[in-house]
């Protein structure tokens, strides 16, 4: 294969180097097209745009495929902790037993939280929502580990922040509920795995004995591994170019948050349930919301359908429609809303309208019924999301850092006045 693209502008050839990454995927290196030929490449939305190389996770849209560091994500779904798969995509490699342990054993020293964050907490009202309590106490960490401000450290010094933001994510995001709820917080129960600690936290109301059911923690460790990373995301390629000024781990992870908010990325596993109840307060027909989605004039949108990449299949929903199946019935949960999401899924994937724009059910499609099961309340869902995706903000940052990334800048095209002489106030 040529080693080049050729591009004509206005009757000039340019030469411009391709780049080809592990898969055979190509890219067209444009760094240098403005210097030579005046000219920028436009792409809104970064639909065809690679903004970095990177070496964390794999993902063919086109076949349905997604892999971390290698592994693919039904293996590690079905294998893996949690907590090991955070070390993979951290680190790159998954650890051993001994790494294991020590990566463990260092989270567990720093999941409790400075007692003045509490008085922070304290100060939101009862009906903030927790995606915006959640990245305010992380951005607060900045004042906690002024150390943390500078990502230039050693490595033993960068490692420390990340075991601290990945030990205390679950008690702030446990908290932030308990807030919200009006309750008193738990603090972190340092005997129990990382998922089962979060559940206490969350559930455990005082002078009751709380066990941890074995199938919720075992669903959340699922959804949190297949959560854990999906490359440059909205929310992964906010972290990158938050840090590429050189802003600190918990400055890109707290912004992080705030990208993943929205409906259209993260925020649409609480879109979708609310959008399931409605249809089913509405009497549960289904035909009518697809024709909605389906009309231009109608700003409706079928939540949890639709990606920008996968245009096939997303393996995760595979995964989880199957985990929801299994859940409810262990759980001896009948959730009516799951029909109506069955429902719509059938129709919609026989439906010309969504075959032809390759609109499937995505990740976030199922997951909240999962967390519904679970007992998680609708409006903590998106913080779930962030937990799970924890790992792979970090491993993007830690990346981009070891990668000494440049400083993420992009241009535009100017459409707005040509020069024009200013006007007195008096004379406008
Ligand atoms: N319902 C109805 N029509 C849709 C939908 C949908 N959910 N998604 C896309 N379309 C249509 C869209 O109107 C457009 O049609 P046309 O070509 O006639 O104008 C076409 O499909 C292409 O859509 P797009 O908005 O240009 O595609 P995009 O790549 O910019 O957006 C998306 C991707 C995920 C934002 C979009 O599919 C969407 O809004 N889905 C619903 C929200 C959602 O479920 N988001 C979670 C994504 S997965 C979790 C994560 O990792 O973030």
């Amino acid at each position: 294969m040529s080693e080049f693209a050729e591009l004509k502008i206005n009757g000039q050839s340019y030469n411009l180097p391709l780049v080809t990454g592990t898969e055979n995927e190509v890219g067209i290196n444009i760094g240098k097209l403005r210097a030579e030929t005046g000219a920028i490449t436009v792409d809104p939305g970064y639909k065809n745009t690679g903004s970095t190389s990177s070496a964390i996770t794999y993902l063919d849209g086109e076949n349905g495929v997604l892999r971390y560091r290698g592994y693919s994500i039904e293996e590690v779904a079905e294998k893996a902790d949690f907590l090991e798969v955070t070390y993979l995509l951290i680190y790159g490699e998954l650890p051993t037993q001994e790494q294991y342990d020590n990566f463990v054993a260092d989270i567990k020293k720093h999941t409790l939280i400075h007692e003045d964050v509490r008085k922070i907490l304290e100060g939101f009202p009862s009906n903030a929502h927790p995606m915006g309590v959640l990245s305010s106490l992380v951005c607060s960490m900045t004042a906690f580990y002024p150390e943390s401000l500078d990502p230039n450290r050693s490595s033993d010094e960068v490692d420390l922040s990340i075991v601290r933001i990945l030990a205390k994510l679950p008690t702030m995001a446990a908290w932030a509920y308990k807030n919200e709820q009006g309750h008193p917080v738990n603090y972190p129960d340092n005997t129990l795995s990382y998922t089962e600690n979060f559940l206490k936290m969350m559930f455990a109301v005082p002078a009751e004995d709380y066990k941890v059911d074995p199938v919720i923690a075992k669903a959340l460790n699922k959804l949190l591994i297949l959560h854990a990373d999906h490359e440059q995301n909205c929310s992964a390629s906010t972290v990158r170019i938050v840090g590429s000024s050189h802003a600190s781990l918990y400055a890109s992870i707290s912004a992080g948050i705030n990208a993943l908010w929205g409906p259209l990325h993260g925020g649409a596993n609480q879109a979708v349930i609310e959008m399931l109840e409605n249809i089913r307060k509405d009497g549960g027909d289904v035909a009518k919301y697809m024709a909605k989605a389906k009309d231009k004039d109608d700003p409706f949108r079928l939540m949890g359908f639709g990606h920008r990449v996968y245009k096939n299949f997303d393996p995760r929903a595979r995964i989880i429609k199957k985990a929801a199946d299994d859940v409810l019935t262990a759980l001896g949960v009948n959730d009516p809303v799951l029909e109506i999401a069955k429902g719509l899924e059938q129709i919609a994937l026989e439906d010309e309208y969504f075959v032809a724009r390759k609109l499937y059910p995505n990740v976030d499609f199922y997951s909240g019924i999962i967390y519904r099961a679970l007992g998680i309340p609708t409006e903590m869902f998106t913080v779930m999301f962030a937990m799970g995706r924890l790992p792979g903000w970090i491993a993007q940052w830690k990346e981009m850092r070891e990668n000494h990334e440049p400083i993420g800048r992009p241009r535009q095209i100017y459409t707005g006045y040509n020069e024009r002489s200013f006007v007195a106030m008096g004379d406008r």
